[in-house]
């Protein structure tokens, strides 16, 4: 008898499951993908205990018949894709046929659904990939999935749980980007019978970074847009004075889908320096567009990383259209005759690189986040070969910009794409790591 077998149905789900649904925050992705791919305007999302207990969403999309939901169980089943063509050129969020009997195969569920039009919907029922009641109700047109008891039978799974706050940070920290990518949709959120968040459909990206994030801070921010190439680049990113502390809120929508990319982030960070510090992070919200083809989604089972056809050229269109952003007059404040009103980025940065002492006094109060006074040591200016590094006193980076960086800077001394894709390939990019310069910034953080 042959050593290999076929394994049985509900056990290729539970594996499946495994890839797709890694915590609560995973099926509420899902759940709310595929709400948005039905064409919702209104979505709720209600869970309890950070989703261990419940995940409940409920839209008003284009719902399913008692046959589709039936079909909507099975993996592979998909009414987004139909051939290998379709494949190269994916505009919506899911296409892969799985995320539903990965979910229904580790929790109990419940699917209620309604098509547009109709009177009489259906309700499935069931609990760890098999159904047990199937049912016609009266319904309102649009779906509810709701999942309770996730990774009742995945004992493994739910040990490797985080803490309720934790698993809900995530949660909330997926629909935010969600949110982001579509400001039109109407998104609540109501975590143990509490409204946790809140998201009118929204006129502009703007109005719903003010909801998401702060209204004050959405006013504050700079207006993103450059097309370079067959990238576009849009959105909305702060001047540096309002930076965080954390990376949490820099956003990347690619066509549509908020993604993760460790290569963009970064250059999006190296777009503000030397305006940052190294612990300081821009709060950001890039839209990226581009043709379906550029872009390959079918590279990972949760969708959350993409692979660009051409890297360098998204690279290059985010950092130049977050430049473009910074040079706007908002990014430097008149600062009682210090500055001139109509004082830009390009002449702070120059009118800093002609000052002796770093950063330059009128601006060191206009942008409050930057170092308020340069390293003491002098091993750190003598030791650190980086021109861009916002410890080193301005005399030394003002050489190293104008005299041995001429080739790869522009006439006004700032970095140029080309001469930070010059130093990112030598991995070179990014604030100072100097041994030297690590050991200033710990020394100046202990006396902060
Ligand atoms: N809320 C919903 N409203 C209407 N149809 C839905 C809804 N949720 C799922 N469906 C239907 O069920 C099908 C299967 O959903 P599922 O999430 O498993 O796969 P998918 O969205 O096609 O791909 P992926 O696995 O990448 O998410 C979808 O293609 C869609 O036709
Ligand atoms: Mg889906």
């Amino acid at each position: 008898m042959s050593r290999i077998r076929l394994l049985p149905e509900h056990l290729v789900n539970k594996i499946a499951a495994g890839e797709v649904v890694e915590r609560p925050s995973s099926v509420v992705k899902e759940l709310v993908e595929n709400a948005i791919d039905a064409g919702s305007t209104a979505i709720t999302v209600e869970l309890k205990d950070a989703g261990r207990q419940l995940i409940r969403v409920s839209d008003d999309g284009l719902g399913m018949d008692a046959g589709d939901i039936d079909l909507a169980l099975l993996r592979h089943a998909t009414s987004k894709i139909a051939d290998e063509a379709d494949l190269a050129a994916i505009a919506s969020l899911g296409f892969r046929g799985e995320a539903l009997p990965a979910i229904c195969a580790v929790s109990r569920f419940q699917i209620t659904s309604c098509p547009r039009g109709a009177t009489t919907g259906a309700l499935v029922r069931g609990a760890g990939g098999e159904v047990v009641d199937r049912l016609a109700i009266e319904a309102q047109p649009g779906t509810t999935v709701e999942t309770q008891d996730l990774f009742f039978n995945t004992p493994a799974r739910l040990k490797f749980l985080r803490s309720a706050p934790a698993e809900l940070a995530a949660a909330l920290r997926l629909l935010e980007g969600l949110a982001l990518a579509r400001p039109d949709l109407h998104l609540r959120v109501i975590h143990n019978g509490r409204v946790t968040l809140m998201a009118p459909a929204a006129r502009s990206l703007r109005d719903r970074v003010g909801a998401l994030r702060g209204f004050e801070l959405a006013q504050a921010m700079l207006e993103v847009d450059r097309t370079q190439g067959s990238v576009r680049v849009e959105g909305l990113a702060v001047p540096p004075q309002l930076a965080r502390g954390n990376r949490d809120e820099m956003t990347l929508i690619v066509n549509g889908r908020a993604v993760r990319d460790t290569a963009l982030l970064q250059t999006l960070i190296e777009a503000y320096r030397p305006m940052l510090a190294r612990h300081e992070f821009p709060s950001a919200v890039l839209i990226i567009s581009m043709p379906l083809q550029e872009l390959d989604v079918n590279v990972h089972p949760t969708k959350a990383w993409v692979r660009f056809r051409s890297p360098r050229l998204v690279q290059e269109a985010v950092f130049l259209a977050v430049q473009d952003a910074l040079r706007s007059r908002r990014v430097v404040q008149p600062q009682q005759g210090l500055t001139s009103p109509d004082m830009d980025l390009d002449q702070a940065l120059t009118s800093s690189s002609e000052s002796t002492s770093f950063p330059q006094a009128g601006l060191s109060s206009s942008i409050s986040t930057w170092p308020t006074s340069a390293c003491s040591s002098s091993t750190c200016a003598a030791t650190c070969s980086r021109d861009r590094c916002p410890r080193r006193p301005s005399s030394s980076r003002n050489r190293s910009i104008s005299g041995q960086g001429r080739a790869r800077s522009s006439s006004n001394g700032r970095p140029t794409w080309a001469a930070w894709a010059s130093r990112s390939k030598s991995s070179e990019g990014g604030a100072c790591s100097c041994a030297a310069c690590r050991r200033c910034s710990r020394a100046r953080s202990r006396d902060v």
